[in-house]
C-alpha cells in the first residue's frame, strides 16, 4: 500500500487535482469532506454533530476524524495505494496517522503535494463553486459549468452551493488553516516529504505538475 496526501488551502484544487489523478495512477481518492458530507447527508445525531463544525468553518476534532479514516482504510483491507485530500490537518492527524500507517499496514506518506494559491483566487474559486447534492460532483459558474443549467453532467440530480461556501465561512475556514494546518507543512518539510506545486495555473496543469513529480519519483 502506497500513500500520498494533497494538502493546501480551501478551495487550492485539491479534489479537483485528485480527480486527475484517479484517472492515471492507482491512487484512490479519499477525502476527509467528502466523508463528512456523506454523514451529515444521512441526518444521524453524527451528521449533526459534524455539520455543528463544518457549518462555521471549524475543524471536526482529531478523534473523529482519526475514527473515519481508519474504518475507510480497514474496509479496504490496506490493498489499495491512497492519495489523501484534506487529511491530515493538523499535525496531531499527522503524527496519528504516521502510526497507523506504520503499525497497521507497514508503509507511510510517500509524498505531499502543497497546492498553493493566493487568497483573491481562492475566494474567487470557492463562491463559483457549484457541488452535486447526490454523487458530490464539482462545477464552477464560471470555469467548469455543467451542460444544463443546475444539473449535475454525471448523474443529473441538482447542483447547489456548499453551505460552508458563504463568503463568512471562507474566511473562517482560511483562518483556520493559517493557525492549525500550516505546522503540517513544517512537519513534511522536515521530513522531507513536501513537494509544493503552483496550484494558479488550469486543472490540466496543477493536475499534470503533481502527475510529473508522482512518475519521477515513483519511476
Ligand atoms: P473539505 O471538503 O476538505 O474542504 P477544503 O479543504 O476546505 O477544501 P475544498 O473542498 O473546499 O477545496 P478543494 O481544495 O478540494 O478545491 P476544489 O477542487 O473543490 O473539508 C470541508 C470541512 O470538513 C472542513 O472545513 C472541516 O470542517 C472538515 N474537515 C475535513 N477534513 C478534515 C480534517 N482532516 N480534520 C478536521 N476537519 C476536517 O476546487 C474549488 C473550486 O475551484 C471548484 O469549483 C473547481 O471547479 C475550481 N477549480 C479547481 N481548480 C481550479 C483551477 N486550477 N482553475 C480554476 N478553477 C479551479
Amino acid at each position: 500500500m502506497k500513500a500520498i496526501v494533497l494538502l493546501g488551502v480551501p478551495g487550492a484544487g485539491k479534489g479537483t487535482v485528485a480527480a486527475f489523478v484517479e484517472r492515471h495512477t492507482a491512487y484512490r481518492h479519499i477525502s476527509t469532506g467528502d466523508m463528512f458530507r456523506e454523514v451529515m447527508r444521512e441526518g444521524s445525531p453524527l451528521g449533526r454533530k459534524v455539520a455543528s463544525y463544518i457549518d462555521v468553518g471549524q475543524l471536526v476534532p482529531d478523534d473523529m476524524v482519526l475514527n473515519v479514516v481508519h474504518r475507510r482504510l480497514q474496509r479496504e483491507s490496506g490493498k489499495m495505494d491512497c492519495m489523501f485530500d484534506g487529511f491530515p490537518r493538523t499535525e496531531c492527524q499527522a503524527e496519528l496517522l504516521d502510526e497507523l500507517l506504520s503499525r497497521e499496514y507497514g508503509t507511510a506518506i510517500e509524498q505531499v503535494f502543497y497546492l498553493e494559491l493566493d487568497e483573491d483566487l481562492v475566494v474567487r474559486r470557492l463562491t463559483g463553486r457549484l457541488t452535486c447534492e447526490a454523487c458530490g460532483a464539482v462545477y464552477h459558474r464560471e470555469h467548469k459549468k455543467t451542460l444544463v443549467e443546475g444539473v449535475c453532467d454525471q448523474c443529473g440530480a441538482a447542483v447547489s452551493q456548499r453551505d460552508d461556501d458563504t463568503r463568512e465561512t471562507i474566511q473562517a475556514r482560511l483562518k483556520v488553516f493559517d493557525k492549525q494546518t500550516h505546522g503540517l507543512i513544517a512537519y513534511y518539510e522536515a521530513r522531507k516529504k513536501l513537494c509544493r506545486v503552483d496550484a494558479s495555473g488550469t486543472p490540466e496543469a496543477v493536475a499534470q505538475a503533481v502527475l510529473e513529480e508522482l512518475k519521477r519519483t515513483n519511476g
